[in-house]
């Protein structure tokens, strides 16, 4: 059994920098895999002052040697993956050449937009969901109602699935919506059947490629959207998202065995944010929240919505570093808190830590700022001694190395010990 394969997982609510770091590390890998969520996602990555956000394809495809690949456990909306396509291909060489979509991915329809932008108008405890159709294409996963990529690969009996699908949800829809709904069949028809012949080529059984690749010593970069805390069933249900967002989901997301997994490398910021709604204990709704999201520009990737900000949320960052049995830290954005004399972060939650998230007091302790930038420094001992005492008392809360600290968004901005 070949054990060349490593994690990359976000251990917060999301948008902890996984892109930029997924970036960096992935050069030495010949595959990178998504392995869950769709284009809620937004992975971020600047390189000499030009930034890219990627929403499907995996962060790594930039580095031109790399294969990416679009795993088992996602759900893909193919107008946006073949934008991103063009938009990848119009910065490095031949995507369209080194990308792959695993044939199970399900494929997210109009109406799964629709439904989610309808769900969200009618539930009382809104999810705050980026309303990219996400959760009911997974709905339509579980329920075995969906189409997957493969089909894609059956134009003939696709455009009947597609008819018949058409007309069943134009009922669901109207059901459901206090408006009426009309999906126009010719129209969507014509518009999938031309995404099928564009992905087509790229639609592949990706686990087989990846096992194959694996038993000869290929090295493969699995790369997590969301966190977490996001997780639909670790998460703070149900304001999470609607797929494993955390390392079991690298395993049933990709088709590789467990045990090829030999580093799992968490990402938190050295904050937190939250976008969307659902609790959020360590929140500061305050000057110093607007503070932190002004620092560190905490707009959402895909949505553009103010993330909301508060202080490191440990017993919630141990929990997660527990379940994704996370071998080292990448701590993020810790150029963010450059200007504080002091930074609490909560130790306890005084009525014992629960994974919902609700009801929870944080009990904070204060530690010391540094004051000054660190966004020049590249070796950690030259960090000022209250950013390092920091990066100790995290690490000894958590039980677990800080390999990488990230001083700003380029990829250059990175100290790795
Ligand atoms: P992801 O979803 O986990 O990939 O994270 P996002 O890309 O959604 O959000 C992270 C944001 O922080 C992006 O705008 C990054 O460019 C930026 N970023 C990443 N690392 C750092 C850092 O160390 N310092 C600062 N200031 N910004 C960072
Ligand atoms: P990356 O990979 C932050 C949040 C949404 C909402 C909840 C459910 O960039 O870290 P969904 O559309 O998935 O049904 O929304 O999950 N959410 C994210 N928050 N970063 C993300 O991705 C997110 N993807 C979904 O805001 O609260
Ligand atoms: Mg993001």
């Amino acid at each position: 059994m070949r054990t060349n394969a490593q994690g990359i997982i976000g251990l917060q609510w999301g948008d902890e920098g996984k892109g930029k770091l997924v970036h960096l590390l992935s050069k030495d890998f010949n595959y990178i895999v998504r392995f869950n969520g769709g284009n809620n996602a937004g992975h971020t990555i600047v390189q000499d002052a030009n930034t890219f956000v990627f929403h499907i394809i995996p962060s790594g495809i930039l580095h031109p040697s790399i294969i990416g690949v679009i795993g088992d456990g996602t759900v893909i909306d193919p107008s946006v993956l073949i934008k991103e396509i063009e938009e990848a291909n119009a910065i490095t060489s031949s995507v369209k050449k080194r990308l792959l979509i695993s044939n199970n991915a399900h494929i997210i329809f109009p109406w799964h937009i629709i439904t989610d932008k309808i769900n969200e108008e009618n539930r009382t405890h809104k999810i705050g969901t980026t309303k990219r159709g996400i959760g009911p294409a997974y709905c339509d996963r579980v329920s075995r109602y969906g189409l997957r990529m493969r089909n894609m690969k059956q134009p003939v009996t696709f455009l009947k699935d597609l008819q018949e699908l058409i007309a069943e949800k134009e009922i669901y829809l109207n059901k459901i919506s206090s408006k009426p709904i009309h999906l126009d069949s010719k129209q969507i028809c014509a518009e999938y059947l031309k995404y099928a012949e564009i992905l087509s080529p790229m639609i592949k059984d990706t686990g087989h490629i990846l096992r194959a690749a694996m038993k000869n010593n290929k090295t493969v970069l699995l790369e997590g959207a969301q966190g977490a805390l996001l997780d639909i069933n670790y998460g703070s249900y149900p304001y999470v998202t609607s797929s494993s967002t955390t390392i079991g989901g690298a395993i049933s997301g990709t088709g590789l065995p467990p045990q090829s997994i030999q580093k799992v490398v968490g990402v938190a910021k050295a904050y937190v944010t939250r976008v969307g709604e659902g609790p959020f204990p360590t929140e500061q709704n305050n000057d110093v929240g607007k503070l932190l999201a002004d620092k560190g520009h905490e707009y959402g990737a895909t949505t553009g919505r103010p993330r909301k900000c508060g202080w490191l949320d440990l017993p919630a960052l141990k929990y997660a570093v527990e379940i994704n049995g996370v071998t080292s830290i990448g701590l993020m954005k810790m150029d963010v808190l450059d200007c504080l004399k002091e930074i609490p972060v909560c130790i306890e939650y005084k009525n014992g830590f629960s994974s919902n998230f609700t009801n929870v007091e944080p009990i904070y302790k204060t530690l010391p700022g540094w004051n000054t930038s660190i966004t020049k420094c590249r070796e950690y001992d030259k960090l000022p001694e209250n950013a390092k005492q920091y990066v100790s008392f995290i690490e000894n809360y958590i039980d677990c190395k800080v390999s990488i600290v990230s001083v700003g968004p380029d990829e250059k901005e990175t100290i790795i010990r």
